[in-house]
């Protein structure tokens, strides 16, 4: 498991799969994610069989915080296409219970997952796409030391118009100055 103090990152498991199935139906949480369709239960029990096939350091991670003397599951975090020659990868992350966000969980779990990334799995960049409209998201990755690197135009549709995605990296040097 990948710990802080009061958060941990551990591998998912099947009980976890009834509160993704919630939060990814939840309006408020799916808007700032690539997810555009209903999810039913056995659509996420299906990613769950699915998760055996993927490689080791994609498998998503669940998000836990500290509550008193036990763990309350808040959301999950990934790498995905991870390019092993440039050595980079994509982050992903989703807090399901939104009466916890805003309280800086987001910012340190997506730490956590760099420090993962960065100094256990050797990676020099994470990158990620955001939706221009999810202002909380920007904030937590700039917070934690992402660049703006560029705006892909109009390169989502929602709520019937397009929009800009914008894309951020932290490279590894950047990295080992901030820690
Ligand atoms: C995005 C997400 C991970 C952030 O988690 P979080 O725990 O709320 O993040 P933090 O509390 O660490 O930081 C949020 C920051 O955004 C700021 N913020 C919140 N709403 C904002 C708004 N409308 N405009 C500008 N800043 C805003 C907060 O004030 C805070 O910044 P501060 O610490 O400088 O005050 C979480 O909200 C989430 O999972 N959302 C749903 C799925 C999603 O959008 N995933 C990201 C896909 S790219």
């Amino acid at each position: 498991m990948i710990y802080t103090e009061n958060m941990r990152l551990r591998a998912v498991e099947r009980g976890d799969i009834e509160s993704f199935y919630r939060w990814i139906n939840d309006p408020d949480v799916n808007d700032g994610l690539a997810i555009y369709l209903p999810m039913s239960l056995s659509d996420e029990q299906a990613w769950f069989e699915n998760l055996a096939k993927r490689e080791k350091a994609e498998k998503p991670l669940s998000i836990e915080i500290r509550e008193s003397k036990d763990w309350r599951l808040i959301g999950n975090c990934a790498f995905f296409d991870i390019d092993w020659r440039v050595r980079c990868a994509e982050l992903g992350i989703m807090l399901g219970e939104k009466t916890i966000w805003n309280r800086g969980h987001g910012s340190t779990a997506v730490r956590l997952l760099c420090k993962h990334g960065f100094e256990t799995l050797n990676l020099n960049r994470i990158f990620l796409h955001v939706h221009e409209s999810n202002p909380r998201a920007i904030r937590t990755y700039e917070k934690c030391g992402f660049v703006h690197e560029g705006r892909l135009r109009q390169a989502n549709f929602k709520h019937g118009h397009y929009e800009d995605m914008l894309l951020m990296g932290m490279l590894a040097s950047e990295w080992q100055s901030k820690v």
